[in-house]
């Protein structure tokens, strides 16, 4: 499979997001001849092949009977594709990702240890951002259904590794740069993550509980790891029409708490090393 592609005219084989007027979406995979029908009216694919993202369609009612609803079509967001796609378990929120891109400072080519990997939807966005991941997950179906996600929106040549594996046994991999954590008992982690990250780098783990942040940040106090931080993000959207400009009534009040951590490398500078010395960067001591 080949990735799709980011800009153009929609082409066949590529998924497209409709929105309808009540703003309700749907995922169309584009087949030539294919049909998509709702109880507003039927829209053709091939009227969406060849067209620009952005187009609107117009359904026909069933019969014959004139013009159904109107659809924006798009080319989906990650954050469209996120809440869209196949799951099997629960995804991490497009809000939540936002804040783990900047939390856990993923950059391209960075060498990442994603656990557990579940739908994947954490995967395509440390994907997209340029990391190598290496993904770790317990259960064959949930491995399966993230590589086919990930496929899905970056080909077959993303460079992305799910081994189906328990990683409270221990990780593998060494000089990793960050390590990524989505499952129930993260603190036990910990210990291996010590082990496999480079110094100074980063370990981000999502829970749903304080109980569970809490006892997380219980194991990081007594480990090599510093600079412990939990935050929560919340995200609240707003109604704006015409004089009425309020926040919307309802909004997902909780998700999950993010802590992220740094790892420390072992001993201390030699005493007598010149504190105001410039490195190359020319920041004191060095880049
Ligand atoms: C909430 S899901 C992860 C969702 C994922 N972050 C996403 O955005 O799609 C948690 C996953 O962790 C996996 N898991 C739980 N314990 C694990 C372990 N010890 N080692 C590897 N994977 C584990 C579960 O099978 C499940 O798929």
């Amino acid at each position: 499979m080949s990735a799709p592609a980011a800009r153009g005219p929609f082409v066949a084989g590529e998924r497209v997001l409709l929105v309808d007027p009540k703003d309700r979406r749907y995922l169309v995979r584009l087949q030539p001849g294919g049909r998509f029908q709702t109880h507003a009216g039927i829209l053709d694919h091939d009227d969406l092949i060849g067209a620009a993202p952005g187009a609107t369609a117009v359904a026909a009612r069933p019969g014959g009977a004139g013009e159904g609803r109107r659809f924006l079509a798009f080319r989906p967001t990650l954050a469209d594709l996120v809440l869209k796609m196949p799951r099997g378990a629960q995804v991490i929120y497009p809000k939540d990702l936002g804040a783990i891109l900047l939390g856990a400072d993923l950059f391209p080519g960075a060498r990442v240890l994603e656990a557990g990997v579940g739908s994947g939807a954490l995967s395509m966005a440390a994907l997209r951002a340029g990391c190598r991941v290496i993904g770790y997950e317990l259960r064959p179906d949930f491995a399966a259904r993230a590589r086919a996600n990930v496929a899905a929106l970056l080909g077959d040549d993303a460079d992305y590794r799910v081994e189906e594996r328990d990683v409270y046994a221990g990780i593998d991999e060494r000089r990793l740069d960050r390590v990524l954590l989505d499952l129930p008992e993260p603190w036990r982690v910990v210990p291996h993550a010590e082990d496999a990250l480079a110094p100074g780098g980063i370990l981000l783990a999502y829970l749903p509980t304080i109980n569970q942040t809490a006892e997380l940040r219980g194991a990081l106090a007594t480990s090599r790891f510093a600079l412990a931080e939990t935050i929560e993000v919340l995200q609240r959207s707003w109604h704006v029409e015409g004089r009425s400009v309020r926040p919307d009534h309802r909004m997902v009040a909780h998700t999950g708490f993010l802590t992220t951590a740094r790892l420390l490398a072992g001993g201390f500078l030699a005493h007598g090393s010149d504190p105001g010395a410039t490195g190359p960067g020319g920041e004191p001591g060095g880049m």
